[in-house]
């Protein structure tokens, strides 16, 4: 008989929607590693029955700048109290010996899906054409994306956010992609293109989270396609498509949705893809992989499963048990996410 698992909501480490203002002050790279680091403070914590104030005072933080970094709405320098977590962690885990207790996410897998983004992005790159991707959270995009980038040769990768959602804001983070230095701005919008327009054709640019941009950063997109004959990808939820059906949108929006060759759209995930990736996880027990399936059909899919598991895997483990359906509820129920029946 497993033994009751002690978490629940009230042990108060559910983590709240960091704020609208912590999203646009810190940049994508800071807030990814937050979440991470953030995820493998509460497990550590819950799995080891630590409180707030204890956890505050191991890592030597301030009490108030504690909640305001776990919580998301820390708007001072994200990167010294993100340093400051990372090294408590890597000090708790080589005393402790969790290491084997907190799993690693599986890797790249090939699923259905990630064929079908590989699919556009591949048309897009040999036809110099735009695609758009759109695509519900969690399914996977950003993690296809990253794979077709590493893998091929002439494709860049940029994140926009709504910190730089502007034409400058936009062309900076690519400068930054695309490794081009060019300190003018004037003469910014050409170097990239330079980049972009390489010798042989062939370059393919992937702007995910796309939905972060004003219309004339896409413009300006459509501008660097037309001229200099690279491929497009627009990556993103389904708002960067939708603004092109609004009637206000005047002849720019026509402009640039008869560019558009390719759009793969899909906002649930393939059910293929759900087993696929749990069985990736090695959970094998017939009731957990449906829990888990359940889990992978609300928003945030993938995602979902993945920080779901991670947490259920370190109580269980922690416990030298088995993972078990229980495990599974009370860390779903633990990230406070929503309420699944
Ligand atoms: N093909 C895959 N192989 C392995 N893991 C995957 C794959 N696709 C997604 N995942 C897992 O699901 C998580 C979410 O995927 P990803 O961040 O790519 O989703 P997304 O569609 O970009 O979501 P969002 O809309 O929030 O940006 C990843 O962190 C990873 O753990
Ligand atoms: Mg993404």
């Amino acid at each position: 008989m497993n033994q009751q698992i002690t978490t629940s909501p009230s042990t108060g480490w559910e983590r709240p929607e960091p704020s609208g203002q912590f999203l646009e002050k810190h940049s994508a790279d800071d807030i990814a590693i937050w979440q991470k680091l953030t995820e493998s403070v509460a497990a550590i914590a819950i799995s080891n029955g630590f409180s707030k104030s204890e956890v505050q005072r191991r890592i030597g933080m301030q009490n108030s700048t504690f909640s305001q970094w776990f919580s998301g709405t820390y708007i001072g320098r994200l990167e010294t109290y993100n340093r400051m977590a990372e090294q408590w962690i890597s000090a708790f885990i080589e005393a402790s010996g969790t290491i084997s207790t907190i799993r690693q996410s599986p890797l790249f897998i090939q699923t259905r899906l990630s064929r079908e983004i590989f699919d556009t992005l591949v048309w897009a790159q040999t036809t110099a054409d735009m695609v758009m991707v759109t695509v519900g959270a969690g399914m996977g995009k950003t993690m296809a994306c990253r794979t077709y980038a590493a893998t091929r040769p002439h494709v860049y990768h940029a994140t926009v956010s709504p910190h730089t959602k502007t034409v400058h804001g936009m062309l900076v983070e690519l400068a930054s992609e695309l490794d081009v230095r060019e300190h003018n701005p004037a003469k910014l919008t050409r170097a990239i293109g330079a980049k972009l327009g390489r010798i042989g054709g062939g370059s393919l640019l992937i702007v995910d989270e796309a939905q972060n941009l004003v219309d004339d950063a896409i413009n300006q997109l459509r501008h660097f396609m037309d001229i200099y004959h690279c491929g497009i990808a627009l990556v993103g939820n389904d708002e960067v498509y939708t603004r092109f059906g609004r009637t206000n949108g005047g002849p720019s929006y026509a402009q640039l949705k008869r560019r558009i060759g390719k759009r793969l759209n899909r906002a649930k995930p393939y059910a293929e893809d759900l087993q696929a990736y749990i069985a990736a996880w090695g959970v094998t027990d017939p009731e957990c992989i449906k829990f888990l399936t359940g889990v992978g059909l609300k928003g945030g899919a993938l995602g979902q499963i993945d920080k779901t598991t991670k947490l259920a895997f370190m109580v269980a483990e922690g416990m030298g048990q088995p993972l078990a359906l229980d495990h599974l509820k009370e860390a779903w129920r633990n990230r406070d996410v929503e309420d699944i029946a």
